[in-house]
């Protein structure tokens, strides 16, 4: 039999249980920040100081989570079925930390920074890269300040012709731990159902497009994911 092809999209309620704080549920980010006044183009232009310091306390952050099972979950899923697409909105290190590889950081990346300048992108977490000042290019003759690598709400999100070939093209879409809230990625389910695949949905609480699926599971990720991911695994192979 061919092997399946799987897709799975991920949101911050799989980083949830490694203290990574999500957006929308209680003491969630967004409760805190106005989304425009920190994830924007706009915020950047009004207030850029205000906008790099909410980042790099979030890249700060990172080196003090680890993964959780949830994350270790998928790594064993991708590892053992050869086509399993990871596609995520998050932007913390989580996935690759946990082993998994080619990840698609469709909302950007807090271990990247990008030049004003040139867009150029590079991994900048050395303690240097960490503090409030803000920090500058080494692609640039002249050095440019560099702006945090993430898809602000009104920019077009990474790599959108990949993830809708691979939505589109997969017989099994999983979605964990997001609310279903942000589009487009909370509209690759209707891709991925339009084409055919199976879809479930893996979270805490019934998401905003919790109808779109076809098997829906509530509950933790890191406890759900490892005896989904098993099941998975024997209908696979
Ligand atoms: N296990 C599973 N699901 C969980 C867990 C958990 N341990 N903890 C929380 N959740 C669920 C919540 O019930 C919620 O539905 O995860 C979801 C998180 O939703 P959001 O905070 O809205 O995060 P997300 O859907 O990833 O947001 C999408 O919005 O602000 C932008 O760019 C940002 O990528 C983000 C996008």
């Amino acid at each position: 039999m061919e092997q399946r092809k799987v897709v799975v999209l991920t949101g911050a309620g799989i980083s949830a249980e490694s203290g990574v704080r999500t957006f929308r549920d209680n003491g969630g980010l967004w409760e805190e920040h106005r989304v425009e006044d920190v994830a924007t183009p706009e915020a950047w232009r009004h207030d850029a100081d205000m906008v790099w310091r909410f980042y790099q306390a979030r890249r700060r952050q990172l080196s003090e989570v680890k993964p959780n099972e949830g994350h270790l979950s998928l790594f064993r899923f991708q590892s053992e079925v050869e086509h399993v697409t990871l596609i995520t909105q998050n932007v913390d290190d989580l996935h690759e930390r946990a082993g998994c590889t080619d990840v698609i950081h469709m909302h950007g990346e807090l271990r990247t920074l990008r030049c004003e300048f040139s867009h150029e992108r590079e991994v900048r977490m050395e303690p240097s890269d960490l503090s409030d000042d803000f920090a500058y290019c080494t692609c640039c003759t002249h050095q440019s300040r560099m702006r945090p690598d993430i898809v602000w709400f009104g920019e077009t999100p990474m790599e959108m012709t990949r993830i809708i070939e691979a939505v589109e093209s997969c017989d099994l879409f999983v979605v964990v731990g997001s609310s279903g809230h942000v589009y487009p990625a909370a509209g690759l389910v209707n891709h991925a159902k339009h084409s055919g695949a199976h879809t479930v949905l893996v979270n805490l609480e019934q998401p905003a497009n919790a109808e779109a699926f076809d098997e829906v599971h509530l509950g933790l990720a890191g406890e759900l994911l490892p005896t989904l991911v098993s099941t998975w695994l024997k209908e696979s192979n």
